[in-house]
């Protein structure tokens, strides 16, 4: 039975996801209708300048007072698409209050702030849905949530910002500089004004912490999430990962430990061989890898931003969040209940590749290798490459078995020492063997 009093929708902002919801609610009204069992109906809109023109958006719906609209008390859903921690955690708690549920794409609260939102959600009886906060189109939230909540995921590996995977893919495969990528990047409007967002690691990690805690059903905070950007990824670093049949990728990953324990969460480039199913994830597309105990691998792929993609994402929460206020019913909450502890990055375990400039000169190669060894840190390939100008230097390319994080570093610091090694021209951890 179709209910007739429509479900009113609040939408705070209305940029290019936000625009994207509006005219998807209005276009596909009938269909959104009949999966819901009631009519919605966009109640009111807030954005910052009003004067601008928006098409197909009644004028009168338009407000500059995000206060109020959330405030009515009439409002079902408020759907927030503002971004940033303030004033959106005070409009979303506020909303809860006056009876709303809410769907969000607000990766940046969430990984800051989620507790407090869950909570006031939980307190008021309403929905806090997200699946637009990571990796767009992705459905990644809900099955995480839902799908596998009888599982038990042990890893998340994947690509969640595509602005970065875009520079990587293009110095890969074009030869680009990094700057040049970033260029394009900005052209092609995947890049933001200011990208350190994206390029810095911020994006990602607040996404790898929203991953994080909620496949390994723990609290998991943006600082909790070791992060490195992609700023110092050189081209040299391409051509040395292509040498070892691998590209680099910027890589979201959250790992349960071997004893159950605790959890690591981190982003960071790194290289991954060709053969793994994320190297031929390219240009802007997002892909993440979930491994979990009774399903396997498996792996999601599609379009990680932008407008109707992210839109896509939010309207589907806006179904799943109205028929549960028809049922008078709420979908999953927090859930916390393991209280897993997030180990700092010197646990992590994994593979390095490491290319130092040193001495060409007797002794070299057996005075850095004892370094790797007094620090525990064993050696699988080493290739060295004298230089043409003859300088008397050579390029020295060492890949390592798994290591602690800790032991790398503590291997790195001691190299730098060594008169022989006039620089360490990059780290670069090797995944996804
Ligand atoms: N800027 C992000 C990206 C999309 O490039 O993937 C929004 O999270």
């Amino acid at each position: 039975m179709m209910r007739t009093r429509p479900l009113k929708v609040a939408l705070l902002g209305c940029g290019v996801v936000g625009s994207e919801v509006a005219r998807i609610m209005t276009t596909h009204a009938d269909d959104l209708a009949a999966r819901i069992g009631a009519p919605v109906e966009l109640a009111g809109v807030a954005v910052r300048r009003p004067s601008k023109v928006r098409e197909g958006i009644d004028p009168a719906l338009i407000t500059t007072d995000a206060t109020a609209l959330v405030k009515r008390g009439d409002i079902d859903v408020v759907v927030e698409v503002i971004g940033g921690i303030e004033p959106a955690r005070t409009l979303i708690t506020a909303a809860f209050e006056h009876g709303a549920s809410v769907v969000s794409a607000n990766k940046a609260l969430l990984a800051e702030d989620g507790a407090t939102l869950y909570a006031a959600a939980e307190r008021h009886g309403r929905d806090l849905y997200f699946e637009a906060a990571v990796a767009g189109a992705i459905p990644l939230i809900r099955p995480l949530r839902e799908s596998l909540a009888g599982d038990k995921v042990n890893r998340v590996l994947g690509i969640v910002n595509g602005t970065t995977n875009f520079i990587l893919d293009r110095m890969d495969t074009a030869g680009s500089g990094y700057s040049e990528a970033l260029d394009e990047a900005t052209a092609l409007g995947y890049a933001e004004a200011d990208p350190t967002a994206d390029v810095e690691g911020f994006d990602a990690a607040a996404k790898a912490a929203i991953l994080a805690g909620i496949a390994f059903h723990t609290r998991v905070r943006l600082d909790d999430v070791h992060r490195e950007g992609i700023t110092e990824v050189t081209s040299a670093d391409l051509a040395s990962a292509k040498r070892m049949g691998c590209t680099v990728k910027l890589l979201a990953i959250c790992e349960r430990a071997a004893d159950g324990r605790s959890v690591t969460a981190r982003v960071h480039p790194a290289m991954i061989p060709l053969s793994h199913p994320l190297a031929s994830v390219r240009e802007a597309y997002n892909a993440v890898f979930v491994e979990a105990e009774a399903a396997g691998q498996l792996m999601f792929y599609g379009p990680g931003a932008g407008g109707s993609p992210t839109a896509s994402a939010v309207l589907g929460d806006l179904v799943a969040v109205c028929r549960n206020k028809l049922n008078e019913a709420t979908g999953p909450g927090e859930s916390a209940y393991t209280q897993l502890p997030v180990s700092p990055m010197g646990e992590v375990v994994t593979r390095y590749h490491i290319s130092l400039d040193v001495a060409d000169k007797p002794g070299v190669l057996a005075q850095v290798a004892t370094v790797f060894a007094e620090h525990g840190v064993s050696i699988d390939t080493v290739r060295q490459k004298g230089r043409q100008d003859g300088n008397g230097e050579a390029a020295l390319v060492v890949v390592t078995h798994r290591a602690p994080d800790a032991a790398l570093s503590g291997t790195v610091e001691a190299l730098r020492k060594l008169d022989t090694v006039r620089g360490v021209a990059s780290i670069m951890r090797v995944e996804g063997e």
